[in-house]
């Protein structure tokens, strides 16, 4: 079967990466054969100039992500004629939210310094009261997923909030900070989430849950995100906006059974930084998007909602992370 791909090109000879270009080359696809397996079949039969990185070709080493159809995704486990016939084209650009240096290949330099951010090696606690740790099964359990990180970057290149800022710490290095913090041998876990609670740490995070579909390993970088919010919290770091943002969202709707926004807005910000807020705030008025300050009455049924959270309560010795 015939299959045209369009592959995103540029040169760092020449105009530079800021601008790229498509390409088009025409292979030869047999079942079985995978995205990767077409660019080294490009790059030996038409044209050795085509830039990508690979080394495993066993969804291993997480060199050879690449933007396949809009999605980030491993090209050495894409099959080509499957991913083909499910988009009706093919085409093929770098990792987003990395710049690219050639072709697909990106600079994963900044990568590199999130992941370094995170100080990523066990601090380990040697004796507990005269006693050695031992981990257990469950134990091992609670980071398993997130030791499957391959370091692909796929989780950063399509994560929201590291495209509306670059500074964000990004899901990668944060399941990888769990996978310490989680771990009950790490004596450094407070410290660390003292520091993943500062500007562009986990709170910067908007879940929209883009990390977990693109993983590759199932690590799920978002329940990890989760994880580290609702440790910190029950360690007591509360003094950022990132958790009192999402303090008063639970008061709010235990108390009235709905988001009072303004109210929200005060506890989060304080005082004189909620000011700023105000014709924000009176915008969102005028579209009928937040009720009127003040006269905010709660819902019927408040009781429903109490219960759930009490029911919340009860539960969360058993499903504790
Ligand atoms: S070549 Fe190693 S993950 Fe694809």
């Amino acid at each position: 079967m015939k299959i045209k791909l369009r592959i995103k090109r540029c040169s760092p000879l020449g105009p530079g990466c800021a601008e790229g270009y498509y390409q088009a080359y025409t292979i030869d696809a047999r079942p079985g054969m995978t995205v990767l397996d077409a660019l080294l079949s490009i790059f030996d039969e038409q044209d050795a100039s085509l830039g990508f990185r690979r080394s495993c070709r066993s969804a291993i080493c997480g060199s050879c992500a690449m933007t396949i159809n809009g999605a980030a995704k491993l090209a050495c486990s894409t099959q080509i004629i499957v991913e083909y016939e499910k988009a009706g084209a093919l085409t093929l650009e770098p990792l987003a939210n990395h710049t690219p240096l050639k072709d697909l290949i990106v600079d994963f330099n900044p990568f590199w310094r999130k992941m370094e951010k995170i100080r990523p090696y066990l601090k380990p606690v040697s004796m507990i009261e005269g006693k050695a740790v031992q981990i257990t099964q469950d134990d091992l359990g609670r980071i398993d997923k997130a030791q499957a990180c391959i370091l692909c970057g796929s989780c950063n290149a399509e994560c929201s909030s590291l495209e509306a800022d670059d500074r964000f710490t990004g899901p990668a290095a944060l399941a990888k900070a769990w996978r310490f913090v989680g771990d009950v041998r790490e004596a450094g876990g407070r410290a660390r989430l003292g520091r993943l609670s500062d500007d562009h740490g986990v709170w910067d995070c908007v879940r929209c849950v883009r990390c977990t579909q693109v993983c590759p390993k199932d690590v799920d970088p978002l329940k990890a995100i989760e994880r580290l919010r609702e440790r910190a919290i029950e360690e007591g770091i509360t003094d950022n906006p990132g958790a009192r943002h999402a303090l008063s969202m639970a008061a709010s709707v235990r108390r009235v059974g709905l988001l009072d926004e303004a109210a929200m807005t005060l506890k989060t910000l304080g005082f004189l930084r909620s000011l700023g807020m105000i014709p924000f705030g009176l915008k969102m008025e005028m579209h009928g998007k937040m009720p009127m300050p003040m006269i905010f009455s709660q819902i019927e049924n408040i009781d429903e909602v109490r219960a759930i959270y009490d029911e919340c309560e009860r539960i969360k010795p058993k499903i504790r992370t």
